[in-house]
């Protein structure tokens, strides 16, 4: 270890926090809000966590004052939410609530109020039912229309007070759980289906980027990529190669659509020989070059190790186990299946020795943190904004209100720390986003695994009174943020 004198982190840095629309809102067919496809799929039988869902999670829709109120107490500078595309517009493409832009209006407002920033991500997983059934969901380009149309109307509601916008959270995540593993909505098992529909994300997050610098020229927008770095497993050249196989696989298939706008040449190649890549038109490139992000999020959980694959001839996709403490979203599959996978012979994901992981599994490797952002960094020279880092954890309510989250604590400390590397280092960062501000619904692991600063007292068996705790996280992040701007 070298020593290294921290830069500061700027006054105007973003101490944020976030969350997504299904996760917290709950009041899931109130004032005209149609259903979205999480309220379907979360409804059968085996697909979530004892099958809990977000009918009314921790109830965020009624009680978004309290919680706004909670993020100035703590000095929050910014609050990262998700708009549930089906509020604005029951059905996808037909008539805007007014009740919809109501609720969004008035908690940007309260947000204002006690001077936080709202950052709003138009998309995070929840696509109206109405057009899933309608067109497909993603499988249609008539998705992309209607999405500009709900884009623009929210645009034209908020843009004169939303700097900060998100297009897709997480595409990575969404197309592979929902479209290859049938463990997120649509519920499909096909690859050559998820390749297909990821396109039509990629152009409609295009789409969405040159309407909003048409429409909002003072404003900034990208998309949020759930991002891991690869590591080779030894120095053995063929581990090597096999970690920069992961690497397109995993990160540059997306990340280099976003910000160059082009597909990298190997994995596109592989997909056509087996026969099942995207069909890209001319226009489509055209698109696709002419949507410049301001910047770019990153979701940072962990990273993957790989070695080269030991498998001659994978031929045939293995099936999804239903197990879901195994669910690990960003590495495409869970370990040990991927070599079997046929567009994955290329790379193997295998455990890392080092580090250490949380109950759920997942590596936690903070210097893993400053690696991504510097190659992010240094790869697309886009301003990076962090809008998503934070650990799950069981926490216990004690005795007199006490929640003594210090595991939370050591993680994210550990995390800022090393983006403060990043930052000294030389990358450009314009915010970081804990997840999550209060305790939310977890898509397959329900509400026994919790992210927020504060405790909401509820349960996977139901609502329960919902009240609110701050946990020793909260008071922890409050002075830090208060130290640091
Ligand atoms: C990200 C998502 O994948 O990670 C969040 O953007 C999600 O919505 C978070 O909740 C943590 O994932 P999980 O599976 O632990 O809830």
């Amino acid at each position: 270890m070298y020593y290294q004198k921290l830069k500061k982190f700027p006054k105007n840095f973003l101490w944020g926090a976030a969350s997504a629309a299904y996760q917290i809102e709950g009041a899931f067919d109130e004032d005209g809000k149609g259903p979205s496809i999480w309220d379907t799929f979360s409804k059968i039988p085996g697909k979530t966590f004892n099958g809990t869902n977000g009918d009314v999670a921790v109830d965020h829709y009624h009680r978004y004052k309290e919680d706004v109120r909670l993020m100035s107490e703590m000095g929050l500078k910014a609050y990262r939410f998700s708009i549930a595309w089906s509020r604005i517009i029951s059905d996808g493409d037909g008539d805007v609530n007014p009740e919809g832009l109501k609720f969004y209006d008035n908690l940007i407002n309260e947000l204002i109020k006690y001077q936080i920033e709202p950052i709003v991500t138009l998309y995070h997983w929840d696509i109206p039912q109405a057009l899933q059934d309608k067109y497909n969901g993603w499988e249609s380009r008539k998705t992309i229309q209607a999405f500009k149309k709900y884009c623009q109307t929210v645009f034209k509601a908020f843009g004169d007070r939303v700097k900060y916008w998100v297009t897709f959270n997480e595409q990575n995540v969404f197309t592979a759980m929902g479209y290859r593993w049938a463990s997120h909505p649509p519920n499909v098992n096909d690859v050559k289906r998820m390749y297909a529909a990821n396109h039509i994300v990629n152009l409609a997050n295009a789409e969405a980027i040159n309407l909003f610098h048409q429409m909002i020229p003072q404003g900034k927008i990208g998309p949020s990529f759930g991002y891991g770095p690869t590591y080779p497993i030894t120095a053995d050249p063929n581990d090597v190669l096999a970690a920069d196989n992961a690497d397109d696989f995993n990160n540059n298939w997306w990340l280099d659509v976003y910000c160059r706008g082009t597909y990298p040449a190997l994995v596109m190649n592989h997909l056509r020989d087996l026969g099942i890549a995207p069909e890209v038109t001319l226009d489509d490139e055209k698109l696709l070059k002419s949507a410049k992000p301001d910047f770019l999020g990153i979701n940072y959980y962990h990273g993957g190790t790989f070695q080269q694959n030991q498998i001659e001839h994978p031929d045939k996709t293995t099936q999804h186990e239903k197990d879901f403490s195994k669910t690990d979203p960003y590495l495409m599959q869970p370990k040990g299946t991927q070599a079997q996978t046929p567009e994955m012979a290329m790379f193997n994901n295998v455990e890392n020795p080092y580090l250490h992981k949380t109950q759920w599994g997942w590596e936690i490797d903070s210097v893993g943190f400053r690696i991504s952002l510097r190659r992010v960094y240094e790869k697309y020279q886009l301003p990076i904004m962090v809008t998503e880092n934070g650990l799950g954890a069981h926490d216990k309510l004690e005795d007199n209100n006490v929640i003594n989250d210090q595991y939370r604590i050591d993680y994210l400390q550990t995390h800022i720390t090393e983006m403060q590397r990043a930052l000294t280092d030389g990358v450009n960062l314009l915010g970081y986003c804990a997840w999550s501000f209060t305790d939310l619904l977890s898509w397959l692991n329900g509400y026994k695994k919790r992210y927020g600063f504060v405790y909401v007292d509820r349960d996977d068996n139901g609502p329960k009174n919902l009240t609110r705790i701050p946990k020793k996280s909260f008071y922890w992040y409050r002075d830090f943020i208060q130290r640091n701007s």
